[in-house]
């Protein structure tokens, strides 16, 4: 029996993929459109060794408003949109800038634009953490709650503002309009969600995290580290007033976040509740030796690491209050930082080359 039909955007890539496989196992039907950009069609075949349903995939770019409508028209039964497809490396943002506001904002416009020609009026966008900035220059508010004043730093978190900001505006109009002509609107519902730090990978070691390029997030480099592609771990500081000298952040498994969209869309599709922002974290902070401890533990020996200058951008403490998302949406977090460790390196010795191999023979034979 299928609940419902989703089309994910942005499907193919890390959060979207883990999503994708957490709404199939959840009977829902979904239909990916990527353009591969930063992700690999073969992570279709991963989800369908794990869970037996293969999700539909269409080449698409965002961007291109004509392609958007034939797949809505193409899957008449897609009645719900969970919105992935981004450009999202905070330092290239601030070289490209016009490229993210092309891709992240005009692409979610021609997105939002092809839902209403659809009539499909539930969306769950990716949003991000970095929507608050440098939420210590409000010490009360660490850890963050979502009605904490936002001031992204960069134009990468720009354009998640920008696209919270027109979604809001969208569904509020729409509702309105609905209800002075007499009907309820209620079907317009917006999930923003904030995400703090995604890490880790299935627990089978055949789902995973394989950026196209050099990563810059901190696990995917100490899994190079750990196999031999990189010397050693820059650690970005140990100045800050944490524990330890190095910066906080709250690492999420990508098994619970990916848990968090799938409640979230039952959340709008059952209680309609206009647009809602929601932190999906772990609420707790973890500093970089932490992280570093936590994934040499995993491997199984000391990685190798050097303290190098603060980097540009950077800042103290971005650890979630997801309180709100744990009362409202009846989620929490089930792994720990440990399993989101070991995972990772279950998958990162598993598939040394990411999708570009054949997963392990015990899945194909199974
Ligand atoms: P990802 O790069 O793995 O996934 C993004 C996907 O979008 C990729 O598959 C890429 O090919 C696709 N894409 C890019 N441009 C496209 C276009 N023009 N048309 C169609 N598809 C396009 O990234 P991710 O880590 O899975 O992030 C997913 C979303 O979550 C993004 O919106 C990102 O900004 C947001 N987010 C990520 C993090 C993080 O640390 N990973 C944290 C907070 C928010
Ligand atoms: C984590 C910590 C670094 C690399 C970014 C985006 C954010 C969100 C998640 C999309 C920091 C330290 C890192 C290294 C290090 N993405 N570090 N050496 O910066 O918290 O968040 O990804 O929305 O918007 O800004 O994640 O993994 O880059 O860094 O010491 O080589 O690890 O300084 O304290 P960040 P990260």
């Amino acid at each position: 029996m299928v609940v419902g039909s989703v089309l994910v955007t942005g499907g193919t890539g890390y959060i979207g993929s883990f999503t994708a496989l957490a709404l199939l196992e959840a009977d829902y039907k979904v239909v990916i459109v990527d353009n591969l950009y930063n992700s690999s069609d073969e992570v279709l075949n991963r989800i369908e060794l794990i869970c037996g349903k293969r999700p539909e995939y269409e080449a698409c770019d965002i961007t291109d408003e004509n392609k958007l409508d034939a797949v809505f028209e193409k899957h008449p039964d897609i009645d719900n949109v969970i919105h992935f497809a981004a450009l999202k490396a905070v330092g290239e943002s601030g070289e490209i800038p016009l490229e993210y506001y092309r891709v992240n904002v005009f692409g979610s416009l021609c997105l939002l634009r092809s839902m209403a020609k659809h009539n499909v009026t539930n969306i769950v966008f990716s949003s991000s953490a970095t929507v608050y900035g440098d939420a210590t220059r409000f010490p009360d508010m660490i850890p963050i709650p979502e009605h904490c004043p936002l001031g992204p730093t960069n134009p990468y978190g720009n354009t998640k503002f920008g696209v919270e900001t027109m979604i809001t505006d969208h569904v509020n109009a729409e509702r309105a309009k609905a209800k002075k002509a007499g009907k309820s609107g209620n079907e317009f519902n917006a999930a923003l969600l904030r995400y703090f730090n995604p890490a880790g990978s299935h627990p089978s070691g055949i789902m995973g995290e394989d950026p196209q390029g050099v990563p810059y997030n901190l696990l995917p480099l100490l899994a190079q580290v750990a196999v031999g592609k990189r010397e050693k771990l820059l650690v970005f500081g140990d100045d800050y007033a944490s524990k330890d000298g190095t910066a906080i952040r709250d690492y999420i498994h990508i098994l619970d976040l990916a848990n968090g969209h799938l409640v979230a869309l039952n959340h709008l599709r059952e209680k309609n509740p206009g647009v809602r922002a929601w932190n999906l974290g772990t609420g707790k902070g973890s500093t970089v030796y932490d992280m570093i401890k936590a994934f040499s533990a995993a491997v199984g020996r000391d990685l190798p690491y050097e303290v190098a200058p603060r980097r540009a951008g950077d800042v103290l403490n971005l650890t979630a209050n997801a309180t709100r998302a744990n009362s409202e949406l009846g989620w929490s977090t089930k792994f720990t930082l440990e399993d989101a460790c070991e995972d990772l390196w279950r998958w990162t010795e598993n598939n040394p080359q990411g999708y570009r191999q054949q997963p392990p023979k015990e899945f194909v034979e199974k």
